[in-house]
């Protein structure tokens, strides 16, 4: 699995994905924003896109707006991958911490970003206010300065 940037000509493929996520993606609207890391997950090179993240860069924080894998490619590791690439950015570029947003009830995602070492850092209740459901706001803190933060490292591995 490759992860790569985002394509115009993935449009598509991410917007069929996102559907099928129960969400939305303005392809174009991410590509055109300077701030914006679209990327995808491809079986190899020059195939269709099978799992898509779009990160914002705000501050020295990265922000996880979406993120989405096609039904039939789930439990392959592609999430766990684009996430770890987008942590490796966020070191590498000297960002502070990852954030996200995430509904309480959505365990696939809950165990995926646990297991990377998210932390919750606060309920927002009834976030999700059709459903009446709450949402949690995540965090993964990437500087280890930073002590004691859901998700510090410290947190992580005890
Ligand atoms: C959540 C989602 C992105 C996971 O994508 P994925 O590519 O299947 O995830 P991965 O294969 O990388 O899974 C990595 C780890 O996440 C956890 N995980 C993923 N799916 C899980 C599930 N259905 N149940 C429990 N744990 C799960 C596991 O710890 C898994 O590791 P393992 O397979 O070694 O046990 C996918 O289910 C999805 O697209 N859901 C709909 C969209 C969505 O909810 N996005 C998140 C919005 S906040």
């Amino acid at each position: 699995m490759l992860v790569t940037a985002m394509e115009p000509e993935d449009r598509e493929a991410v917007q069929a994905i996102a559907h099928l996520c129960g969400t939305e993606v303005d392809v174009a609207a991410e590509l055109g924003r300077g701030w914006a890391l679209p990327w995808v997950i491809r079986d190899a090179e020059g195939g269709a896109p099978i799992a898509f993240l779009v990160g914002w860069r705000a501050a020295d924080e990265l922000h996880v707006i979406d993120i989405g894998t096609h039904p039939d490619h789930r439990r392959r590791g592609a999430a766990r991958k684009l996430l770890l690439e987008l942590i490796a950015y966020g070191k590498a570029h000297g960002f502070r911490l990852v954030v996200l947003e995430v509904s309480a009830s959505n365990g696939p995602a809950r165990s995926l970003y646990g297991s990377l070492g998210f932390g919750v850092a606060r309920i927002r209740e009834n976030y999700y206010s059709d459903a009446g459901e709450d949402g949690l706001e995540m965090l993964l803190v990437l500087d280890p300065e930073t002590i004691g933060a859901p998700g510090s490292p410290q947190e992580a591995s005890s």
